[in-house]
């Protein structure tokens, strides 16, 4: 009898899954990264057409990846229907948009900023979002959003005809007053209430915080050690 292991290609001698993403279809392969990459913080991305209309959309295959310079990243796919996302024209064509972090009481609005409306109802309207002019580019800021980090375009990668990768450089940081103390820059994170995407229609609010100090080598030698997890003063 075969076990349960060699049933299927894509399982290891456990019956864990051990699969090439190029054996399984694309879908698949999108449940997995969604499911697997998790959580994953969200930008909720305001930008201008040509036309001057303000449009806002999150994404959540999105996160930062270097402080100098201060660099932003997007992925940003096609419509079902192979259109291109307002997002991605508006940032190809202007070159500016602002990155907003999403507090979890925020979820419920910003779920609303992903209806494909009709081109003459505003996502931000229907949100009930309101917005105040940004510091340094034409993409208006959402005020409600805890952060706002405004950006400016270095470099649109593209990966497949449907599929473009965006970096940009972030060129004003911006934080509501509960959330950073603007002079020692420490974050409040009870206060911000970050909230990330898992998968599906699955979000998630952070959980129990702790503190766990990291080790030099000579720590560890005195020690011999790892670092316990501790209560935080927050
Ligand atoms: C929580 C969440 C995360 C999303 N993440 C992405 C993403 O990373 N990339 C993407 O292309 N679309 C993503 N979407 C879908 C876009 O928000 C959606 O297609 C939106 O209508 C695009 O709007 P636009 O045409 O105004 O740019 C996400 C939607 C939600 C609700």
């Amino acid at each position: 009898m075969m076990d349960h292991a060699q049933t299927l290609d894509r399982t290891d001698s456990l019956g864990g899954l051990d699969v090439d993403p190029n054996d399984i279809e694309p879908r698949d392969r999108y449940k997995l990264i969604c499911g697997l990459v998790v959580p994953r913080p969200i930008a909720l991305v305001t930008t201008v057409s040509e036309d001057g209309v303000v449009n806002a959309a999150p994404f959540s295959f999105f996160n930062v990846f270097s402080e100098a310079p201060p660099v932003a990243v997007l992925g940003l796919n096609s419509n079902p229907d192979g259109t291109t996302k307002d997002t991605t024209r508006n940032i190809r064509a202007s070159g500016e948009y602002v990155i907003h972090l999403v507090s979890d009481e925020l979820a419920e609005a910003m779920n609303i900023c992903a209806v494909n409306f009709p081109a003459d109802m505003s996502e931000i309207d229907m949100a009930g979002f309101t917005l105040k002019p940004s510091r340094t580019v034409t993409p208006p800021t959402i005020v409600e959003a805890p952060v706002a980090l405004e950006t400016r375009l270095m470099q649109i990668i593209p990966l497949s005809p449907t599929r473009n990768v965006v970096l940009g450089e972030i060129v004003r940081f911006k934080a509501r007053p509960e959330i950073v103390d603007p002079e020692k820059l420490y974050v409040d994170i009870e206060k911000y209430r970050p909230l990330s995407r898992l998968f599906g229609n699955l979000y998630g609010r952070l959980g129990e915080v702790f503190e766990l100090k990291r080790q030099t080598y000579d720590d560890w030698r005195e020690t011999g050690k790892a670092s316990r997890i501790t209560k935080p003063k927050l």
